[in-house]
């Protein structure tokens, strides 16, 4: 393995291998998947091997290409065909974050544009290409979210965060972790707290991994101690990631995130969401429109191996929650921020951006 944060790494060429890093694994392990077919892109996408809203883009969109790879060449029909029948296929692991249909979507533009082509075999080179040309692109829309990020941030900062909205979850760098790197790089000292992430653990599992391995002074806390350390004046600014946000600046992000930013705005911290463009959904006016994903309780009852709760207990398991636009301080995109978040701001940074 080249790096051990090397999230996502296609090898070969049209006919290749997608390699993630088993996030399930993580941090007692770190194994590599190899993923020789779509279904096992699907399982990967849906168990959160492979997690985070821009990484499952990506992963969505070499899943594509896997996919292609047995399809007869000469029948460019028969290849759109199937293309749409694996959109779909993908499209339903997982509803909450928009990067995957926007990441889809893209993939089956440009395989439209080139349809009158003779041969599946031209476009499914071309898809390929547009797959890498997502991944590349997320490592440079990361930088440039760090880069805009930066400034908000005072040296000697605590930074609370939740899930993980790092390297892990992207290309590479991650979105709310890119800032706190940035910060590192320039030399400006901070201190992350953690919420470890209830129920999977992504803060306590992945990001607090993250920031050790880059030597940030990182604290794991449960969920429910933010309020605490928040009042003990230890949190001068919270920066989460996002799964989706709306034309409105509504965000879906891990569920508890909004628990974050009330607590934040009860304690007058600035709460910063970081996202590049391709996680706004302009069809959307308001997070009400949101799709929530259900989790299996389980994930609950039965975390990591262990039976912590009575059988026949009644258990909710809503894997996000929606952050109201009026209780973020600012976006951080790849353009630059957006504050105050309003929906004339929202639209007049990101829709340009979603229209090319
Ligand atoms: O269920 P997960 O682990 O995929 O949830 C991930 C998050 O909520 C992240 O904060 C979000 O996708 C942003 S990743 C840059």
């Amino acid at each position: 393995m080249k790096s051990p944060l090397e999230t996502i790494r296609w090898q070969g060429e049209a006919s290749g291998t997608l390699t993630l890093i088993d996030q399930t694994l993580l941090p007692l392990e770190i194994k590599e998947l190899d993923c020789h077919d779509v279904e096992s892109v699907w399982e990967a996408i849906k168990q959160l091997r492979v997690r985070g809203a821009p990484a499952i883009g990506i992963a969505a969109a070499y899943g594509l290409v896997l996919g292609l790879q047995d399809v007869a060449m000469k029948d460019s029909a028969e290849f759109m065909a199937r293309l749409d029948e694996l959109h779909a296929f993908l499209a339903s692991s997982r509803p909450t974050a928009v990067n995957l249909f926007w990441a889809l979507d893209r993939m089956r533009r440009r395989a439209t544009q080139l349809a009158s082509q003779p041969s599946g075999k031209v476009i499914h080179l071309a898809l390929l290409e547009e797959a890498r040309a997502i991944h590349d692109e997320d490592r440079q829309l990361c930088r440039a979210i760090g880069k805009h990020g930066s400034p908000l941030i005072a040296a000697g900062s605590g930074i609370l965060t939740h899930c993980n909205a790092g390297g892990l979850a992207t290309a590479e760098y991650g979105t709310a972790l890119s800032i706190m790197f940035t910060c590192q790089d320039e030399g400006k000292p901070i201190h992350v707290f953690v919420d470890e992430t209830r129920p999977l653990l992504q803060g306590a599992r992945l990001t607090a991994f993250e920031l050790v391995q880059r030597g940030i002074r990182a604290t794991l806390i449960c969920d429910s101690m933010a309020a605490q350390v928040m009042r003990e004046g230890k949190v001068q600014a919270v920066i989460v990631g996002a799964d989706r946000i709306t034309a409105n600046g509504d965000t879906a992000n891990k569920i508890g995130t909004y628990s974050v930013a009330t607590l934040a705005k009860a304690h007058g911290i600035p709460f910063y969401v970081a996202a590049p463009t391709t996680t706004f959904d302009l069809t959307l006016e308001t997070g009400e429109g949101i799709p929530i994903e259900q989790r299996s309780g389980t994930e609950i009852t039965h975390g990591f191996g262990r039976q912590t709760a009575p059988a026949g207990v009644e258990v909710y398991n809503p894997a996000f929650d929606v952050t109201p636009a009026e209780l973020i301080t600012g976006i951080v995109t790849e353009r630059g921020v957006i504050s105050p978040v309003t929906r004339d701001n929202v639209v007049a940074l990101v829709a340009p951006a979603l229209a090319t």
